[in-house]
């Protein structure tokens, strides 16, 4: 199934949307993350210390993959994923694997994060995930992380389950189940940010 575009975000005013493009990542959108965005982060954040140039290059590797969003001041969401994984709560269904994202803080647009996510879930439906996504809450991030993921309807995993290769299950995995794209979706198409 092809799923439209995302093509605007609410404007942070409050009122009407702002028009974003969305691309793969390139790495001019790394740099101007890491010297126009980041130095103005709050040192809390759990992507303070990141650098975009190196993810850049992460997401080159084989199956992986980067987007950026882009509205009227330049690069406002990053993202690296990895586009062979699978969920935990059933490890038979592939998923795309999120591994970082950001979203620029007081900017013209506010939902970035559901634009990132959206973005990732329509690549998703196009190559075979079905659009289903599996993600890491940082630490750094705290509760306020896990609040945030929940408003966007995502579901935490339970600690009780298995946890990646790689990676043990700290209760802080949530998912985006097959049924749970499909409300997703209609909830970026309410607010009126797909073409
Ligand atoms: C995580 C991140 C990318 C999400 O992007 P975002 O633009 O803040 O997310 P959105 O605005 O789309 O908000 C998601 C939802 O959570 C809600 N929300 C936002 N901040 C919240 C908070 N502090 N507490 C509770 N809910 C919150 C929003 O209201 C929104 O719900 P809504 O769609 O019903 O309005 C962004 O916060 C970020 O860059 N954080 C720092 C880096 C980071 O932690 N990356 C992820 C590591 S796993």
């Amino acid at each position: 199934m092809k799923l439209p575009e995302l093509v605007a975000i609410p404007a942070s005013s409050g009122e009407g949307l702002a028009a974003v493009d969305v691309r793969a990542l390139e790495f001019a959108d790394a740099d101007e993350w890491d010297t126009r965005v980041r130095p103005s982060l709050p040192r809390g954040r759990p992507d303070a210390g990141w650098s975009w140039r190196q993810l850049f290059f992460l997401a080159r590797l084989p199956f992986r993959r980067g987007l950026a969003i882009r509205a009227a001041e330049g690069v406002v969401g990053l993202a690296v994923y990895n586009a062979s994984s699978h969920l935990l709560t059933d490890p038979r269904h592939s998923a795309f694997y999120v591994w970082y994202l950001s979203a620029r803080p007081e900017c013209s647009v506010k939902g970035i994060g559901r634009g990132l996510l959206y973005s990732i879930v329509r690549e998703g439906m196009l190559s075979g995930a079905m659009g289903r996504i599996s993600l890491h809450a940082d630490p750094a991030g705290g509760d306020e992380l896990l609040t945030l993921y929940r408003a966007l309807g995502l579901a935490q995993v339970s600690a009780e389950l298995p946890g990646y290769k790689r990676q043990p299950n700290d209760g802080r995995f949530f998912e985006l189940s097959s049924t749970a794209v499909e409300r997703f979706v209609e909830e970026t198409q309410r607010r009126g940010m797909l073409g």
